[in-house]
């Protein structure tokens, strides 16, 4: 008892537009901390939250409670755990708040129960705490964010994850427009059908997509950075979002799009010199807005979930 862990996942962009709730990366930054105390109250604790006042400390209400508890479930320990959760991503980003959090602490936990669940074991409870933040246990955040890389889901029953090739030259570029919309929202706003003309050509961007991925074909990935499903619907809610997509095109990006449910937007580019002028563009784009925001520039982080 008494023992404690400190873990690190950091934010992740997923969809990559074609791939809704299947593709997700990791960046390196922004991340959330959590550390894990291990006591013999045998009930989960949220002792303290750092770097965001709106979240609850209810074990019920919080991702990092639903994911601890359902650990501690699972595992059939006597013990608890006390928690402290450090935020370093907003929520309702974008780029994985909730999935961070969560990843964090399913990774914490494990190490402190002695690595007894696998690395998949964990996307699992991670995903619980999806369930809870967004009404939905999609696993494109805390997939990448607890494994690294660019995962792609291929199937949710069972749950079946695949490492994608990262090519050595992708970057990526967020744009963290400081607002939030709540994935929950995004996803109401989304039609439950598509017609088949839709799906084919989707799936084509998803075969496109993973094809380039593998290949390390640059132009393959950029033509098939394209969401005929989510951003019709989705970029409604993002103001400039076509100009700066655009902006990111015109500098040089080989694609972008909507990072997971926005408002954050992302761009993958082919190395660092290009991916800093997509940056310096989509800046000077949102200094034209008025709207106060972040930016990140990063490879893509294939790292995972990490003890520090
Ligand atoms: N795939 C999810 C969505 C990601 O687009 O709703 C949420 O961050």
């Amino acid at each position: 008892m008494g023992r404690k862990v400190r873990a690190k996942a950091t934010a992740t962009v997923s969809n990559l537009n074609c791939g809704f709730d299947i593709l997700g990366l990791a960046i390196r930054e922004p991340y959330d901390f959590v550390e894990l105390e291990m006591t013999d109250s045998g009930v989960v604790e949220i002792a303290g939250i750092k770097g965001c006042d709106s979240l609850s400390h209810d074990p019920e209400k919080n991702v990092v409670g639903v994911v601890l508890n359902a650990m501690i479930r699972k595992s059939g320990t006597k013990a608890g755990l006390r928690a402290f959760i450090e935020k370093g991503i907003t929520p309702g980003s974008g780029i994985g708040s909730s999935a961070a959090s969560s990843a964090a602490a399913a990774f914490a936990a494990n190490d402190l129960m002695g690595r007894i669940f696998s690395p998949k074991e964990l996307v699992t409870f991670a995903m619980e705490g999806e369930q809870l933040a967004s009404g939905t246990a999609h696993a494109d955040n805390v997939a990448p964010a607890l494994l690294g890389g660019i995962t792609l889901i291929r199937s949710y029953e069972p749950l079946d994850i695949v490492q994608v090739n990262v090519p050595p030259e992708l970057f990526c570029v967020v744009i963290h427009p400081d607002m939030e919309i709540k994935t929950s929202t995004a996803r109401a706003i989304l039609d439950k059908h598509i017609t088949l003309t839709t799906a084919v050509k989707q799936w084509g961007n998803v075969g496109g997509l993973i094809a380039g991925l593998f290949s390390e074909d640059y132009d393959l990935i950029g033509r098939s950075l394209t969401d005929h499903v989510a951003e019709p619907k989705r970029s409604a809610l993002i103001p400039g979002f076509h100009e700066l997509k655009k902006t990111a095109i015109q500098h040089g990006a080989l694609g972008a799009g909507i990072s997971g449910s926005g408002p954050a937007v992302f761009a993958l580019c082919r190395g660092e010199l290009s991916a800093k002028t997509v940056i310096s563009g989509m800046r000077a784009f949102m200094e034209t807005l008025g709207i106060k925001y972040n930016a990140y520039l990063s490879p893509v982080n294939r790292e995972g979930a990490t003890i520090c």
